[in-house]
């Protein structure tokens, strides 16, 4: 079996992502921002009543698949709010004394995003809460019977916290965001712009039919777009072609063996296995875990979200189930089945 490591299209940061060409590629303006109108819209609102009543703007939660812009909308906040931004991870902050010694280096108004928010350890998370609600947080000097309290203030800070679980969230953490915007998948015709301005910033031309190409088969997800936008390029400057064309666009999507849906080898693996094996399902996550040699998390986290969302796969109470839809991406015939086999709009399992 491939490794889940070697995909293209996932939405999750790769090694092969150089952190200078996703920062680069990063708009800096909300204007400058394609897409996600129903978060931006608000926040717009939320960021210019903050700054005309000279207060803090309030704690803002995003959650939603990864690559889906929300790091680059952190960022945008605070450079339209004209302040420092800070950023750290769940993971990254072990302790609360480095908690502690971020929160207390914050000026007023200044933003501190902390990503993958539904990691932070429980000892952690509680210096969260006071810090958000009150600006303010207690540390313990000293150790045994001599020690003791302090309170130390800190400045009007805005936290911004990303997941890409927002059930996990613990919900004492969850009720101090003032704001909660979800992440959705982008339609194609703003991938598209999105590929238009980051071949600009790339300075490679491409022609009208390669971006929309591109775009349909991106799942929805910049990241994906911009990434695909590079191999691209990369075949056609060894090429020799100066423009990416239609021909060229793919070529590079045959031979990285991504098929018109977005759907790479991996995804085709895990809908044939449920057909071939399991006759379509139902069949427990669990089961197709253990017969690709993946962890369930990895499955339910990288692989089916899209699967499900271009409806191939389903899950019901009994397991998951591929669609005829499937077969037919497939190129399979489906077995004789009712036009609409009973599809329960339970999850199986809570995947949250
Ligand atoms: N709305 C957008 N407009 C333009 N580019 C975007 C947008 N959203 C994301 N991107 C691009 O996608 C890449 C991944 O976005 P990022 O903010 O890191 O996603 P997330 O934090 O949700 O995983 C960025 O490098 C950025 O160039
Ligand atoms: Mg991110």
């Amino acid at each position: 079996m491939k490794d889940y490591k070697d995909r293209i299209m996932t939405g999750e940061r790769l090694d092969s992502d150089e952190a200078f060409a996703e920062t680069s590629l990063r708009p800096k303006r909300l204007d400058a921002y394609i897409g996600q109108k129903n978060v931006t819209d608000n926040l717009r609102v939320f960021i210019d009543a903050a700054r005309m009543r000279d207060e803090p703007l309030d704690h803002v939660l995003f959650y939603g698949p990864p690559g889906l812009g929300k790091t680059t909308l952190a960022g945008i906040i605070a450079n339209e709010l004209g302040v420092e931004l800070r950023i750290t991870s769940g993971p990254a902050i072990e302790r609360a004394g480095d908690l502690a010694a971020l929160l207390t280096n914050l000026n007023d108004r200044d933003v501190l995003f902390i990503d993958e928010i539904h990691r932070l350890n429980r000892s952690v998370e509680e210096v969260l809460y006071s810090a958000m609600e009150d600006y303010a947080i207690d540390i313990i000097i000293g150790k045994g019977p001599s020690a003791r309290s302090i309170r130390i203030d800190l400045g009007k800070f805005t936290l911004i916290g990303a997941t890409t679980r927002a059930g996990s969230l613990s919900a004492p953490l969850r009720d101090r965001f003032g704001v909660i915007s979800k992440f959705e998948m982008y339609r194609a015709d703003e991938l598209k712009r999105i590929i238009g301005r980051s071949a600009e910033l790339l300075r490679v031309a491409i022609d009208e039919r390669s971006q929309t190409e591109l775009a349909l088969r991106s799942r929805g997800t910049p990241r994906v777009a911009n990434r695909l936008l590079k191999r691209v390029r990369d075949f056609c400057q060894v090429r020799g072609s100066g423009r990416i064309d239609i021909e060229i666009t793919r070529h590079t999507l045959d031979s990285l063996g991504i098929d018109e849906k977005g759907l790479e080898g991996l995804d085709r693996d895990i809908l044939r296995l449920i057909i071939e094996r399991f006759d379509g399902g139902p069949v427990g996550i669990d089961t197709i875990a253990a017969a690709i040699g993946e962890e369930r998390v990895t499955i339910e986290d990288v692989y089916e979200p899209y699967l499900m969302q271009v409806g191939y796969l389903h899950r019901t109470q009994k397991g998951r189930v591929v669609s005829r839809d499937a077969y037919a991406h497939l190129g399979l015939k489906a077995p004789d089945l009712p036009e609409n086999p009973q599809i329960s709009i339970f999850e199986e399992e809570s995947s949250q």
